[in-house]
């Protein structure tokens, strides 16, 4: 790391994070929390310019390729300190055409475009790819609550990919393999280790403080004249390497599609690569129906069971998602804001009843419901559920 990287690195790794813990103490006091405006203005002033400055230099340095890796660190660096100005107000989408952070926007799409990414931080940056020093990773802020949900969005995150990985190393193989089971019941292990870690991050998060303190820093913000919606749990390929292996969902379909369409410039570039090749593939779904003729051999029957099992798992862990995490974290609490503040809820931007209805349809798709308005893998499951009786 140069210099004037390992500065701005140690910057937000310490006063950084103290100022906005001192902001978020600040707003929490009011009767009304989710206020920001006319609160901590010194503190606000202090993290623009000191976030400005250090930028600068950086900024005048101009290119010095230290290779992928650090530039994407700091690229999610100038985005922590962009998410945090966005938090607190100091800028605002709605009320600007272009954002007010020159500097930080210039080098966040110098890194953005150059590395192949959105010019905003993303996920990755503080889940799985956010170094620890002495055992601690940069955040926001110093508060407990926002280290438990990015404890378990990295758990949650980390298990997925291992399904994920161990569905695509079945490819090669085929669905008849003797060791396709194997794999399969490493995807199974490793949904059960989402379920279990998101049921863990649903007991123990505290709503008020999740809403109140941890989310505001996941809105969409500007970087130069564009708007880049918020950062969440699900921008890294294994998530859609499993609907689509698994057939649960499906690349041809109009709404996913748009989905994965968005959602590209928010991986990292290896992920991006990886869900490509996914999007290309038949699913194990469409595998299993094709091979009727040997339903009543011992791999069908082992591999098929196995196979409905991952299914059922995968579709538990959008269920608990969704009935659990968005409901308790997001639906219920914004019924409670007041009516000001409601625009502003979501982090990717649509209305709230737009985003819980896409959704809601996810987690249809993904525990293959019965619904007579779009397309789900209910029959078909039900036809290998039969042939394996
Ligand atoms: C997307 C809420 C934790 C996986 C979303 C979205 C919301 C949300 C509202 C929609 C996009 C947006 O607003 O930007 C929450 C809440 C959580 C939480 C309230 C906990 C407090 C997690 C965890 C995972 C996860 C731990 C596991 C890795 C996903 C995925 C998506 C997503 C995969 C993309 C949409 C999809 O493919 O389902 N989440 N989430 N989330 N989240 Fe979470």
């Amino acid at each position: 790391m140069n210099t004037h990287t390992a500065i701005f690195d140690q910057w937000i790794r310490t006063r950084f994070a103290a100022i906005n813990s001192e902001l978020e103490q600040l707003y929490w006091q009011q009767s009304d929390k989710a206020n920001v405006e006319g609160i901590g203005d010194a503190l606000k002033q202090q993290l623009k310019n000191e976030g400005n400055a250090l930028i600068s230099n950086l900024l005048a340095e101009g290119n010095t390729d230290q290779g992928f890796d650090s530039a994407f660190d700091l690229l999610g660096n100038v985005g922590l300190f962009m998410a945090a100005c966005r938090r607190h107000e100091i800028t605002e989408p709605s009320r600007e055409i272009t954002s007010p952070l020159i500097e930080a926007s210039a080098l966040a799409m110098h890194i953005g475009a150059s590395i192949g990414v959105t010019p905003r931080f993303a996920t990755a940056h503080l889940t799985t790819h956010n170094k620890a020093l002495n055992g601690v990773y940069k955040r926001f802020t110093n508060l407990p609550d926002e280290k438990l949900f990015l404890d378990y969005n990295t758990q949650g995150i980390l298990a997925y990919k291992r399904a994920s990985d161990a569905l695509l190393k079945i490819l090669p193989l085929g669905i008849s393999h003797p060791l396709c089971g194997e794999l399969l019941k490493v995807a199974k292990h490793a949904l059960n280790a989402v379920i279990e870690s998101n049921n863990a991050l649903y007991n123990q998060l505290d709503t008020e403080r999740f809403f109140n303190c941890v989310r505001p820093y996941y809105k969409p913000y500007r970087v130069g004249k564009e708007v880049y919606r918020g950062a969440n749990a699900g921008d890294f390929a294994g998530i859609n390497v499993i609907d689509m292996l698994l057939g649960l969902c499906s690349a041809n379909e109009p709404s996913y599609s748009q989905m994965l369409v968005d959602k590209f410039l928010y991986m990292m570039p290896e992920d991006q690569q990886i869900l490509r090749e996914a999007m290309r593939m038949q699913s194990f779904m469409d595998d299993f129906l094709q091979a009727e003729q040997h339903k009543n051999s011992d791999w069908f029957k082992t591999h098929a069971k196995l196979f409905i099992q991952v299914c059922k798992l995968h579709g538990d862990t959008a269920i608990g998602h969704h009935n659990q995490l968005v409901e308790k974290f997001i639906a219920q609490p914004s019924k409670n804001m007041q009516q000001q503040h409601m625009s502003k809820v979501t982090a990717s931007g649509p209305p709230l009843h737009v985003l819980l209805d896409s959704l809601e349809k996810l987690r249809d798709r993904r525990s293959s419901a019965k619904r007579d308005d779009m397309k789900t893998r209910f029959d078909d499951l039900n036809t290998l559920k039969q042939w394996i009786k």
